[in-house]
């Protein structure tokens, strides 16, 4: 493992660490230790020099931790986990995912988590703003069946799963932001981001990227473009391993339910968390004006409904992009 992400596990407990001490540890001079805690800056890290005393995080955190995310997969989850990376740095567990070839037997799913991403991807060509060791960045990449792919409704369905884990880790008030944004308090929370790739008449493989705000350090807040929320804020405080496990089992039964009932079976979960519908909106399609009307709900197929000068019609998600008027 690379030196600073040493020195990052052992100020992972925010405790004050002297030069000395971190110096002994690692088999390097204080001076060295001085040069790699002035680099972690550039990984989001908020340090803290205590004159006098030495190093330590703002904000401490648990490490993740295979092993300990393994222990928490439910078994019929475990049984067709074919590989689990834990990264402490990628340029994105979305491209990583995508890198590894690996053709995966049915009903089997790889996964990919970091600590840190130096190029974390959004929807429509964002960035995803990803400070070490604080959020949850995870990939997920599995098959979806042709049938089930081709009637739409696959990124609500991830949606739906990612805020069911998060009400259940206690979390009141999520929301969803068609077609899979998720808010807390009218601010996002976390986001979604699906690759898919393959051959025409399927089957698909599709990399299911997930982003969840735990906690974003101020050396973080001021890069991020748009309103965002965080866990902490809303009082929720749960172990970034168990959050991963969670959102592993939570997924997996998704898209189990997706393949065998198709999107049909996931409508009235939609509506219960729908935080458009009966709101004036303006969508924004690549090359044409603004399209501005009243949010009415999704279709059978996930696509969204728009009331404009009483005609309704659906848009689907990767067409458009839509803000709240
Ligand atoms: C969005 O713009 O709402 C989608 C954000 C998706 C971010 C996650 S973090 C894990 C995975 N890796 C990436 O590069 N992006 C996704």
């Amino acid at each position: 493992m690379l030196m600073r992400y040493r020195l990052i596990e052992l100020l992972a407990d925010g405790r004050i660490h002297s030069g000395q001490a971190l110096g002994r540890q690692l088999g390097i001079s204080r001076a060295g230790v001085w040069k790699h805690i002035q680099a972690l800056e550039d990984l989001g890290l908020d340090v803290h020099a205590v004159r006098g005393c030495g190093y330590r995080l703002a904000d401490p955190f648990e490490p993740l931790d295979e092993r300990s995310i393994r222990a928490r997969l439910e078994t019929s989850v475990a049984a067709r986990l074919h590989a689990l990376q834990v990264h402490c740095a990628i340029d994105s567990t979305n491209d990583q995912l995508k890198r590894d070839a690996t053709a995966l037997d049915d009903k089997a799913f790889s996964v990919c988590m970091a600590e840190w991403q130096s190029a974390g991807r959004g929807r429509r060509g964002r960035r995803w703003v990803s400070p070490y060791g604080t959020n949850l960045y995870l990939s997920l990449a599995t098959k979806v069946g042709e049938t089930a792919l081709g009637a739409g409704g696959l990124s609500l369905v991830v949606a739906i799963a990612v805020a069911g884990a998060l009400q259940a880790c206690g979390l009141e008030d999520a929301g969803l932001k068609w077609p899979n944004d998720i808010y807390y308090q009218g601010r996002k929370l976390a986001g979604i981001l699906l690759d898919v790739s393959g051959e025409s008449g399927g089957p698909y493989q599709v990399v299911i990227g997930i982003g969840i705000n735990l906690k974003v350090p101020a050396a973080a807040a001021h890069q991020i473009d748009q309103p965002w929320a965080d866990l902490s804020q809303s009082g929720v405080d749960v172990n970034r391993n168990e959050l991963g496990a969670m959102m592993i089992n939570a997924l997996v039964q998704a898209l189990d339910r997706f393949n065998e009932q198709g999107f049909n079976a996931f409508i009235k979960q939609w509506q219960r968390l729908d935080l458009v519908s009966g709101r004036a909106v303006e969508l924004r399609h690549e090359h044409e004006p603004l399209i501005s009307g009243v949010a009415r709900g999704i279709d059978p197929r996930g696509a969204l409904l728009i009331e404009h000068d009483g005609v309704t019609r659906s848009y689907h998600a990767g067409e458009v992009s839509l803000r709240l008027s």
